[in-house]
């Protein structure tokens, strides 16, 4: 009998070929007057088309398109048509898992030049933090790097601030976020970057406050570690639940991969979990009105003397 145990970094590298194959394709795609869900829906798509069967097809979490002055975790519903303008700001954030071993990473595009700066803020900020990153560094450093980079781009006259909530973060298997995080922003965490460990760099360069709050209905889904089970109003529950279980695993879903996969309405199931404790929820987070926020992300590996950047290509 033959043993064939995949490791974490060839899991991963088969993520990260996907990742950059399906960005590439769609990239000439995205223009104004394109709907946000077709940019959706064909990320989506294709993912699913290159993954060999995996859990959820390969794909990791809901595809974020995040427009201006939301910074992530919105996803377009089902039925959605909003279609993208010349002065969108819109991020792009999708995700690519084998056996689990996931690539997280982001890009944004614009039309109007105006906002450039925007993006090369981010881009900048994170390639220094990821060189700057390895096996013993501290959080701390690369926080305050990340700042002053971001602060040294304006727009208006204005310096560009990064969001001071919204970190990057360690991955692990079936987890995205694993527990620790690197903010863009100063800060005083004492814990250390350690050799092994994956992680996603991202920043947030903003024209607004510089803060995100929670707004507007969650699309974004993720059953808990632990949970203690309970008994259900509704029958289809604990179908929903088991479902989740056998094909998300921790992986964050959204309405739209049921109807997907299943033909089948689990909303009022998904209220259902949430409010039992069994599932979480993670609605968008935007920062003020009329603003515009970049985001560019890479998902890395810390080998014991270098950083393995995973979800680099030509592009970004
Ligand atoms: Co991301
Ligand atoms: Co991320």
């Amino acid at each position: 009998m033959i043993f064939f145990i995949m490791d974490h970094l060839e899991s991963v590298r088969k993520a990260a070929k996907i990742h950059k194959k399906v960005r590439k394709e769609i990239r000439e795609f995205i223009k104004p007057g394109v709907k946000i869900y077709d940019i959706c829906t064909k990320i989506e798509d294709r993912i699913r088309k290159y993954s060999d069967k995996n859990l959820n097809d390969g794909i990791a979490f809901p595809t974020g398109i995040s427009l201006n002055h939301v910074a992530a975790h919105y996803t377009p519903d089902k039925g959605g048509d909003y279609c993208l303008k010349y002065d969108d700001v819109c991020k792009i954030d999708f995700g690519v898992h084998h056996n689990g071993w996931i690539i997280d990473s982001a890009f944004t595009i614009n039309f109007d030049p105006k906002w450039d700066p925007l993006l090369e803020a981010s881009k900048d900020a994170v390639r220094n933090v990821i060189k700057n990153c390895g096996d013993e560094v501290c959080v701390s450093e690369l926080g305050e790097i990340s700042e002053e980079i971001v602060k040294s781009y304006e727009i208006d006259g204005i310096a560009l601030k990064p969001i001071d909530n919204l970190y990057g973060h360690s991955i692990n298997q079936w987890k995205i976020h694993a527990g620790k995080f690197i903010p863009g922003v100063k800060n005083n965490l004492d814990y250390r970057i350690k050799s092994g460990e994956f992680y996603a760099v991202e920043i947030f360069p903003t024209t607004g406050n510089g803060t995100t709050k929670l707004e507007g209905e969650s699309t974004h889904f993720m059953l808990k570690d632990n949970y203690t089970p309970k008994k259900f109003k509704f029958k289809r529950s604990k179908e929903l639940l088991n479902l989740l279980n056998n094909d998300f695993k921790t992986l964050p879903f959204c309405p739209r991969f049921l109807d997907y996969k299943y033909n089948k309405k689990y909303d009022p199931c998904i209220k259902e979990l949430f409010y039992s404790e069994i599932i979480t929820s993670h609605p968008p987070l935007v920062d003020s009105i009329n603003s515009k926020v970049s985001q560019f992300e890479h998902t890395i590996y810390v080998d014991d003397s270098k950083i393995i950047n995973l979800s680099e290509s030509d592009d970004y």
